[in-house]
């Protein structure tokens, strides 16, 4: 948690930012896995962390934007439950920590809400994404369960997005935390490959690190020699040398904010020239695009720099061919590189992508494409100081797509799709890193993890 007087202002800057009416904060409660009492391990939501910073199950907050007051309901602790999981700090006296002075018990929000809703006032929330606050909001406000998410408030998630985009310092502290303790998982997966070795133990390896530091992953790792399968949680296979192994992982701190980052290495201690070719460009690609980050330049066009820089690189391969500017234009390139190059993050891996990606990525500014991988792209609007984000390039070859725009014949005057068949199980490779946009310009979170063949093979020689 952070001080008292974090919460306090991030509660003022919202308040300015909205007009009138109740906001309503929900927390999540405890979520079952495969019967009620056993459940997965709890994560509060990340918008009520921010505003409210009390990471327990089963409370929501109200800020009434007329009367400026704040309130958190939640239950305080039974006998019974004390008994079976020990005594816990009183909500009241948690609520005072982040600077709210009124609780109540959770029943008596029906009635609050009820009383607002008699007298037409605005109950804003945000778009819930678990079936449990769906149902609850559906209980509070009469509307069906699965319509919640369309009823939010786009004044409050405009709101909360500005504010959210833009991370303090003492956020970027703790990502740095989390991204050099990603560092770490990396840096072990790297030295324990080896032919022989399942993927599952690797993951074993890098998940243990980030329980041990005190938190937990930031999603489920991608630990996979089937790189070109983009999000793959497949973790069955034996590594086998002439092999990549992708690694996109990250940790998340015990305040909630979140690593990722991806490295693709050799089975072997050495790549192949054929893995290398690949490998420094997908590198070359994302070191000039971090090279681009700064305040005023739109993500969408270092998005675009990356597929150009892609196509240039694989023309000279003999994989693409054809005019750099057109194939892009018609996302010949998606062929190999079908993802954006990147998102926000924060307390969440995808920041804030329960509230809606073109809010969080797009703000009005820019229309999204319905191309082929350019639609894929989450973040394009312009860079402010304080965004922290991913870069991640990559490049893959995946047999599916592949044999069928061979078969369709699609963008041929762009593919040497004969040249292309030769790389069929190559897998693919992404190169990932966390960037703070700064007012001048940029700065690579956390320490640098092994990215060049050279610091790779270190690593993978011992090193
Ligand atoms: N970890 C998924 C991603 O990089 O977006
Ligand atoms: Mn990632
Ligand atoms: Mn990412």
């Amino acid at each position: 948690m952070f001080e008292q007087h974090i919460y306090v202002e991030r509660r003022r800057r919202l308040q300015e930012k909205m007009s009138s009416g109740l906001i309503l904060l929900m927390g999540n409660v405890e979520s079952p896995m495969n019967f009620p009492d056993n459940t997965y391990r709890f994560r509060q939501d990340s918008h009520f962390l921010y505003f409210l910073g009390l990471d327990r199950p089963g409370l929501a907050g109200v800020i009434d934007l007329d009367e400026q007051q704040t309130a958190i309901y939640g239950d305080e602790l039974s006998i019974e439950h004390i008994v079976w999981m020990g005594p816990q700090p009183t909500i009241a006296d948690q609520a005072r920590q982040v600077g709210v002075e009124q609780t109540a018990p959770f029943g008596s929000l029906a009635e609050r809400l009820a009383e607002a809703r008699e007298k037409g006032r605005t109950i804003h929330f945000l778009p819930p994404y678990r079936a449990e606050n769906m149902i609850q909001l559906a209980q509070w406000l009469g509307i069906p369960a699965h319509e919640t998410r369309q009823h939010a408030s786009e004044e409050l998630i405009k709101a909360a997005v500005s504010l959210v985009s833009v991370k303090a310092p003492e956020e970027i502290a703790e990502m740095e935390k989390a991204i050099n303790i990603t560092r770490a998982m990396h840096l072990a997966a790297m030295r324990a490959a080896r032919p022989g070795i399942k993927e599952a133990q690797l993951a074993g390896i890098v998940e243990g690190i980030a329980l041990a530091a005190g938190g937990q992953l930031s999603y489920s790792a991608i630990l996979t020699v089937n790189g070109q399968t983009l999000h793959n949680h497949y973790h069955g296979n034996e590594l086998k040398s002439g092999q990549l192994v992708l690694g996109d992982f990250g940790a998340e701190t015990d305040t909630h904010y979140a690593g990722d980052i991806t490295r693709t290495f050799p089975v072997d201690k050495t790549f192949t020239t054929k893995q290398k070719e690949i490998y420094e460009l997908v590198l070359d690609t994302e070191m000039a695009c971090i090279g681009a980050c700064r305040p005023g330049l739109r993500y969408l066009d270092i998005h675009l720099m990356a597929a150009r820089k892609i196509t240039d690189g694989l023309k000279a391969l003999g994989l693409m061919k054809g005019d750099t500017e057109e194939a892009v234009q018609q996302g010949a390139h998606a062929l190999f590189f079908p993802h954006g190059l990147g998102h926000m993050l924060g307390m969440d891996v995808h920041d804030m992508e329960g509230l809606g990606e073109d809010y969080v990525g797009y703000g009005g500014e820019v229309q999204r494409s319905t191309q082929f991988g350019l639609k894929s792209l989450r973040l394009a609007r312009t860079l402010q100081p304080g965004f922290v984000l991913t870069v991640e390039p990559g490049i893959y070859f995946i047999p599916e797509l592949i044999g069928l725009w061979q078969q369709e014949g699609r963008l041929k005057d762009f593919i040497n799709y004969k040249k292309v068949n030769q790389y069929l199980g190559f897998s693919g490779v992404r190169i990932e890193d966390n960037v703070l946009v700064t007012e001048d310009g940029h700065r690579v979170l956390g320490k640098p993890i092994p990215k060049t063949v050279e610091e790779v093979e270190g690593v993978r020689a011992g090193g």
